[in-house]
């Protein structure tokens, strides 16, 4: 399968366009379910706020027995650096309250970067290894920093970056607050796949919600690909779709739009 765009091309990145947040929400899950039910599934996942209402509606397919994660290998895109797996603020523990303690997965298909590891240069080598033997990711689904970071790719990030430590923007750190109870409490450190390893997997959909994602999503889909916009590096791979509310897609012309919702 031809990925990546050929090289210095682009190509338009699909933009949906939904009239709300849970119109957004189950046409993400539907997305997602057609790519588990695909043959050796290999998934791509995220954290943070946007996917929640994604994953209710992938734990409620499961539950009404339409939706089998028997099959399924996942790979989330990253973990902070001192994290024990256990703790509370940990992505495991998010992917174990939304989806994971919810469906038939196995366990030990289910990868996630170990934040506490001694060696983080050692587990992102690890993890990057992991990655190449049971990979391409089939289906990567992305939410988008108001930077627009992917993953934990920060801008300035190299597009040829692979799974790697990672200093956090103070941005990023401010908007993950709520879980440590003060920004300065969220570690300065992540282990994060690269923007490489992003473009490696077959299909990618990035979702973003609210006006302060709107200027990010302006610059990944209308400007040309820059490292200081992560998330533009999209435009390199042929088959990205990009799910977004009216507050996100605020700032885009009205032909940059594909679909309306
Ligand atoms: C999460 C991740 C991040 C988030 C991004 C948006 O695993 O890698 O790139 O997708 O920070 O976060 P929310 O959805 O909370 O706005």
């Amino acid at each position: 399968m031809d990925i990546m765009a050929t090289e210095g091309t682009c190509v338009p990145i699909v933009v949906t366009v939904f009239e709300t947040a849970e119109e957004l929400d189950h046409a993400a899950a539907q997305w997602m379910a057609e790519r588990i039910k695909a043959p050796n599934p290999v998934i791509g996942l995220a954290t943070g706020n946007t996917p929640i209402g994604m994953y209710a509606h992938l734990v409620a397919m499961h539950k009404a027995g339409k939706l089998d994660f028997g099959q399924c290998r996942t790979f989330n895109l990253d973990e902070y650096v001192g994290v024990l797996p256990e703790a509370d603020n940990s992505f495991t523990a998010y992917m174990r309250e939304h989806l994971f303690d919810h469906v038939n997965i196995d366990p030990a298909r289910v990868h996630i970067p170990r934040g506490d590891a001694l060696d983080p240069e050692e587990e992102a080598r690890r993890y990057e290894e992991l990655l190449n033997q049971h990979g391409p990711i089939t289906a990567q689904v992305l939410g988008i920093g108001s930077n627009a970071h992917i993953g934990f790719n920060e801008p300035g990030t190299p597009f040829e970056r692979r799974t790697h430590v990672t200093r956090l923007a103070e941005e990023t750190r401010k908007a993950n607050a709520a879980e440590f109870g003060s920004w300065e409490n969220v570690p300065e450190e992540a282990i994060t796949v690269g923007i490489a390893n992003i473009l490696e997997s077959q299909e990618v959909l990035i979702m973003a919600k609210g006006a302060s994602k709107a200027e990010a999503v302006r610059l990944t889909v209308e400007e040309q690909p820059t490292p200081d916009v992560p998330a533009s590096a999209l435009q390199m791979h042929s088959s990205v779709e990009m799910f977004v509310d009216r507050e996100a897609a605020s700032r885009l012309r009205a032909d940059s739009i594909v679909h309306r919702r």
